[in-house]
């Protein structure tokens, strides 16, 4: 990857507000933490577009906590158009694992897995999204 320079413009503000970042964040210099900046932006804007994308969610949790299973289920008939499928397995006594396989556009993807991930009692969830065609 070749490196090029560029002069960047700032208010003082700003460039204070740079430097606090790059000192919290332990990135070694202003170049570091801009990159970073920017493909935390980019990443974040692809995953809020209105690209088709398939994808997987998946949810691991304890199955006892009071309300969750009936709150997974309202927000998955909720988001129906979006689900192809789900699959529940019984990982032990109390702890089930949970894929929910989804279609549709990538931000209304990352809407329904933020919902369901955000249930009170989930251990862990993640949302994998892939290009269609
Ligand atoms: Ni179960």
């Amino acid at each position: 990857m070749s490196v090029r320079r560029f002069g960047v413009s700032l208010d003082a503000g700003v460039l204070e507000q740079l430097d606090r970042f790059v000192k919290d964040g332990k990135y070694a210099n202003r170049s570091q933490a801009i990159r970073f900046l920017i493909e935390k932006h980019t990443v974040e804007h692809k995953w809020k577009c209105n690209n088709v994308v398939a994808g997987a969610i998946v949810l691991v949790y304890d199955h006892h906590k009071r309300d969750l299973t009936n709150k997974l289920t309202d927000i998955q008939h909720d988001f129906h158009h979006l689900i192809l499928s789900s699959q529940h397995v019984h990982l032990d006594h109390d702890t089930c694992l949970e894929t929910i396989l989804v279609k549709g556009k990538s931000k209304d993807l990352t809407k329904l897995a933020d919902l369901l991930i955000g249930v009170k009692g989930i251990i862990h969830g993640k949302l994998v999204m892939s290009m269609v065609g």
